[in-house]
């Protein structure tokens, strides 16, 4: 096991990275795939929280056969880790950010005729191509030139002398929910493609898939790349995802641990604004962190935490520092003793997805809302 270099002083609060986890969990993905599919492995927002370095470097170990990400930080951060793998920046740039795509050797999504024209000019200064994504807008209503208009614009692509078409992607809206919609986004996609005249889509990257979308991806046909977030970290992207066959596994837990525990009398209120009273006299442990670090304010009075394996409820409101839950029925917590936000102990589980849903939120953004205080601890070592 490895730290992160701050985090030397004992852990109060902390997450747990399973990099070998998450190659497993890349090496299974792969494996569910046909073999001629390419990986791009979606690595934004620090790596959905997991840090971006050590995953990518994981990821890179692993046969991902390009990274996705959304800043320019993030792209050069990748950059620097592999000179050879390509990077993908699927949001826009800046005007001001165009000219490090020659620098740091990193493709562009393209979305308008101006930024063609941009990405163009970026090319012609350096004096070699710059790589570009042709995004196309299948009723996402985000980023991509609508599908309707998508020829014209990769007929600009084509005709740009300082451009080199890299990709063609599209991104579905509802792939968890509304298949129809799904498939009417391949149908639209497809139909814009046709109209490319010229377009050689074998020698670029064709994505659509995200993990949902992974559930309806036809067999043959010409996408022959997958952009996956989510699923690699081992999450299902909704509880009943065709994809819990694919048997990845969790690469992030979070832990905290008791700081005190005491009794009090029945009819206590508990925690700010009083939202809590105690209908008998209870044990409570108060636990080292709170929404400072990541445990959601919405989650007052519904989350449950492990000690000793044993589900124990938050009680009242989460503070921002600490969260106060009952042990009355856990015989001898004390102070120090490790508790489970998300993640196993002792064959019980808390997954990622439950711990979202008290907090009406999707795990997307629960990873994302993991604070900087809290030291991501990595596990390494291959092994099951
Ligand atoms: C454009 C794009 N592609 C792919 C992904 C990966 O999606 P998922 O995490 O559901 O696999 C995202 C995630 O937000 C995205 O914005």
């Amino acid at each position: 096991m490895t730290a992160t270099p701050n985090s030397r002083l004992p852990l109060r609060c902390w997450a747990e990275i399973d990099l070998a986890a998450l190659e497993r969990n890349l090496r299974l993905i792969r494996a569910s795939l046909p073999p001629h599919i390419r990986y791009v492995a979606v690595v934004k927002a620090d790596a959905y929280g997991h840090g971006l370095h050590q995953t990518v470097a994981r990821l890179m170990h692993s046969g991902a056969d390009l990274f996705a990400v959304a800043t320019l930080s993030e792209a050069t951060a990748v950059r620097e880790l592999g000179p050879g793998w390509p990077v993908l920046l699927l949001s826009p740039l800046l005007p001001e950010e165009d000219r490090y795509l020659a620098e740091y050797d990193l493709a562009a999504t393209v979305s308008t005729a101006e930024e063609v024209a941009r990405f163009d000019a970026v090319g012609r200064a350096a004096g070699r191509p710059i790589a570009v994504h042709l995004k196309i807008d299948t009723g996402m209503g985000r980023l991509g030139v609508w599908h309707e208009h998508a020829p014209e614009l990769y007929q600009k692509i084509a005709d740009a002398r300082h451009l080199r078409l890299a990709g063609v992607f599209t991104h579905f809206a509802s792939p968890d929910d509304d298949p129809a919609f799904t498939e009417e986004q391949r149908r639209r996609f497809l139909a814009a493609l046709a109209r490319c005249d010229g377009i050689n889509l074998r020698e670029i990257f064709v994505h659509a898939d995200n993990s949902s979308g992974l559930e309806t991806m036809p067999g043959a046909s010409p996408f022959n790349a997958v952009r996956v977030g989510l699923l690699q970290f081992g999450i299902l992207p909704h509880p009943n995802s065709l994809l819990a066959s694919v048997h990845t596994e969790p690469v992030f837990s979070f832990r905290t641990r008791v700081g005190i525990t005491k009794t009090l009398p029945r009819g206590t209120t508990i925690s700010y604004g009083r939202t809590h009273t105690l209908t008998r006299e209870s044990t409570v442990a108060i636990l080292c962190a709170g929404y400072g670090d990541g445990i959601p304010r919405a989650a007052s009075n519904r989350a449950q935490v492990l000690i000793a394996g044993r589900r124990c409820p938050v009680l009242g409101r989460v503070t921002m520092d600490q969260t106060i839950v009952d042990v009355t029925g856990v015989p001898g917590v004390q102070c120090g003793d490790e508790v489970v936000l998300v993640g196993r102990q002792a064959g019980a589980e808390i997954s990622l997805t439950e711990f979202s849903h008290w907090a009406d939120t999707i795990p997307w953004e629960t990873l994302c809302s993991v604070t900087k205080r809290v030291p991501r601890i990595y596990r390494t070592a291959l092994g099951v």
